[in-house]
């Protein structure tokens, strides 16, 4: 009798240790590809932009929920719409961004799109005076 329950604990053990490896070893990896990190570390965006989390600007994860095309994405990027983002400062314009560059970065962000839907934006609160 004792035997099988020190069998049985032992297995439970394994079991738990087994799972929690598991889960440490599944979590996304929440960076950029190296490419697209060092795009935008050369331009600066990650000053103002995180991926997961609003920072001076959105979460490139919740750029890439308005579903714009990479094309317009570009555009936004040379030419920043403040009106799009309501309770949020003004983007200066990034007019020094080589196309090729942006349109590196814009096909990156619409890629965080499906799968990296963790966690709602929050609305911006609304200022009371
Ligand atoms: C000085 C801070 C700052 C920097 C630097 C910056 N952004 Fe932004 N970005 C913002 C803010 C604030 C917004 C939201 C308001 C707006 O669009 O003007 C924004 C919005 C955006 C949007 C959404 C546009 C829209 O209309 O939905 C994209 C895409 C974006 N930024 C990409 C970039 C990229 C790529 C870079 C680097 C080349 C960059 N940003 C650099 C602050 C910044």
């Amino acid at each position: 009798m004792k035997k099988t329950f020190f069998q049985v604990a032992v297995a439970a053990l394994l079991t738990v240790a087994g799972t929690q490896a598991n889960a440490q070893a599944g979590k996304p990896a929440p960076e950029p590809p190296a490419e697209i990190q060092a795009l935008l570390q050369k331009h600066i965006c990650l000053t103002c932009h995180k991926v997961n989390v609003r920072v001076v600007g959105p979460a490139y994860k919740d750029v890439a929920k308005k579903k714009y095309t990479d094309e317009r994405i570009v555009q936004l990027i040379y030419k920043p719409e403040p009106a799009n983002w309501p309770g949020y400062t003004a983007m200066i314009a990034m007019t020094n961004v080589p196309k090729e560059d942006a349109m590196k970065i814009a096909k990156w962000i619409n890629s965080l799109g499906g799968s990296a839907a963790k966690g709602k934006a929050k609305a911006p609160a609304k200022k009371q005076v």
